[in-house]
């Protein structure tokens, strides 16, 4: 079960409410991967990544936004959230094969709780102060 809590906020609100969403969206995706309904989870997985790439868009746009998008560092948490999706597609793809095994499904599962944890500690919360700094 992934959650947000206070612990992880961008203090920005619109990536706030999107990290929230994210998880729940997440659970939900682990959920659909848990009734091994080739279905459910071929409409989960689509509608979890046109989620994330839509909150990938709404950082990359402040980034614009703030004039700092050629800055190592915005290119640098751009180059994550672009690995971030090769790395789901791999794992989307052996998850809807017919054949994939719980296994498969745990590794994904810890993988993308890791990545939220990590990503929005490491990469988002400075992604706040890095909007907010003057320069
Ligand atoms: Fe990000």
């Amino acid at each position: 079960m992934i959650e947000w809590n206070p612990a992880l906020a961008v203090h920005i609100p619109v990536i706030d409410e999107q990290h929230r969403l994210l998880a729940e969206r997440a659970n939900l995706l682990l959920h659909a991967l848990s009734t091994s309904s080739p279905e459910l989870i071929t409409n989960t997985f689509g509608y979890f990544e046109a989620f994330i790439q839509d909150h990938f868009r709404t950082e990359e746009e402040l980034l614009v936004k703030s004039g700092k998008i050629d800055s190592p560092y915005a290119q640098k948490h751009m180059a994550a959230h672009e690995t971030f999706l090769c790395e789901f597609r791999t794992f989307r793809e052996s998850l809807s094969s017919p054949d994939m095994n719980p296994a498969q499904v745990d590794a994904f599962s810890r993988w993308i709780l890791a990545w939220y944890q990590a990503h929005i500690e490491h990469d988002d919360i400075r992604l706040g102060e890095f909007l907010r700094s003057p320069e």
